[in-house]
């Protein structure tokens, strides 16, 4: 029964992960908005949401890009249900679409966004090295890559929540992982911000 709880932080599916993405969406809000603090968001960019889960982060970056566009892309049903439920003025008004897929075959074509931002996430993401590859085709050359994550290593191998990322079996990147995978993908100079016992958030530009 606990595995399939577990199961549903990487996928939310059914009952169960409906109720977990509508948790998801406030349990998630203090890190999302620590995370949005680093980021500059214009009011024309046109931004992706990878693993957008239940859809809060892409309420909030519609209410700072108040021009642009913000997609998301998940690849749990669910989760796309819940995120097009929840914009669904903006996705009608053609300011947002919600996408069901994998981050290792994103659906939108090459330079499509300014940002893409991947929220507590990347733990889940397959083929980082080549997801990575990904993210950086559909940005625009200069455009921005932004994880946020509340968990994470130190160099020197501390992980406060080890707990969580044994039982979930997450994949979690000290400073110099990031540091590396982002610059074989094609990114430039990787700004790594920390707070607390274990707050990380990465912004990296795409190279021309
Ligand atoms: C812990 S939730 C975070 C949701 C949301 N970003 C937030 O901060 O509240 C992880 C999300 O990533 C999605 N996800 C995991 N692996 C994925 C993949 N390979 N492709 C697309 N989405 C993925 C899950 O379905 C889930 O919605």
């Amino acid at each position: 029964m606990f595995e399939k709880v577990w199961r549903n932080f990487r996928k939310p599916q059914g009952l169960g992960g409906r109720l977990l993405i509508s948790t998801m969406n406030m349990g998630h809000a203090p890190i999302s908005r620590w995370g949005l603090e680093h980021l500059d968001i214009k009011s024309g960019d046109r931004i992706l949401d990878i693993g957008c889960g239940g859809g809060g982060n892409v309420a909030r970056m519609l209410r700072l890009a108040t021009e642009g566009r913000v997609c998301g892309l998940d690849y749990s049903e669910v989760c796309v249900e819940k995120t097009k439920r929840l914009n669904r003025k903006a996705v009608n008004a053609g300011r947002a679409e919600i996408r069901l897929g994998s981050v290792s075959e994103n659906p939108w074509p090459d330079n499509s966004f300014d940002i893409v931002t991947a929220f507590e996430t990347i733990y889940f993401w397959p083929d980082f090295a080549g997801d990575l590859k990904e993210v950086r085709r559909v940005l625009k050359p200069g455009g921005i890559f932004f994880i946020c994550n509340e968990m994470s290593i130190s160099d020197d191998g501390e992980a406060p929540y080890q707990f969580w990322i044994t039982k979930l079996n997450l994949n979690i990147y000290t400073p110099s992982d990031f540091q590396r995978y982002l610059t074989s993908a094609g990114f430039a100079e990787p700004e790594i911000i920390t707070e607390g016992k274990s707050r990380v958030c990465v912004k990296a530009r795409a190279e021309n």
